[in-house]
């Protein structure tokens, strides 16, 4: 009986890194999970790095303030889509983009995979993801 605590503990320590994209599955015997960023209430991202990587990649069509471009982006502020996914979902929305072709495409213009810009990592997504919560 004493050997299955530890398993416990450890599915626990899962759970935990997936829902928090926390740092590893080490030992959180009784360390609180509350050690993640201060910075970003909305989520595990960092919002000034998103900004960044948004000016950079994302805003040619969403416009540097997140209201769109005509035949370019969408407004990106004050979505409902952005409002009604997790921010896991948005990223998981952003690696992939929607296609014109795509029957959820609303303008007949493409979201390339990434906005195009195949270097950003997963936590660059999730950092964008964050900044782009915070202006809505
Ligand atoms: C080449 C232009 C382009 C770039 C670059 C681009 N997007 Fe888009 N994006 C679009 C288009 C076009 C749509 C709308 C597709 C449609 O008609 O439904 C869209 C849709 C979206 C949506 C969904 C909005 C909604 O209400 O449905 C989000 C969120 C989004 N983009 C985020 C981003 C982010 C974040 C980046 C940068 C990493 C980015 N986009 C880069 C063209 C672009």
């Amino acid at each position: 009986m004493a050997k299955k605590l530890p398993m416990l503990v450890f599915a626990l320590a899962l759970v935990a890194a997936a829902c928090g994209g926390g740092s590893s599955t080490e030992t959180p015997a009784t360390t609180s999970p509350a050690e993640q960023s201060t910075e970003a209430p909305s989520g595990g991202g960092d919002v000034a790095a998103g900004e960044k990587i948004y000016v950079g990649t994302c805003a040619a069509c969403h416009a540097p303030d997140g209201t769109g471009v005509t035949g370019l982006g969408k407004p990106i502020v004050g979505s409902d889509f952005v409002a009604g996914l997790s921010e896991q979902e948005l990223v998981d929305f952003i690696k992939v983009g929607r296609d014109p072709g795509d029957p959820a495409n609303t303008t007949g213009v493409g979201m390339p995979p990434k906005g195009g810009n195949p270097s950003l990592s997963d936590s660059d997504i999730a950092d964008v993801v964050s900044y782009i919560k915070s202006i809505n």
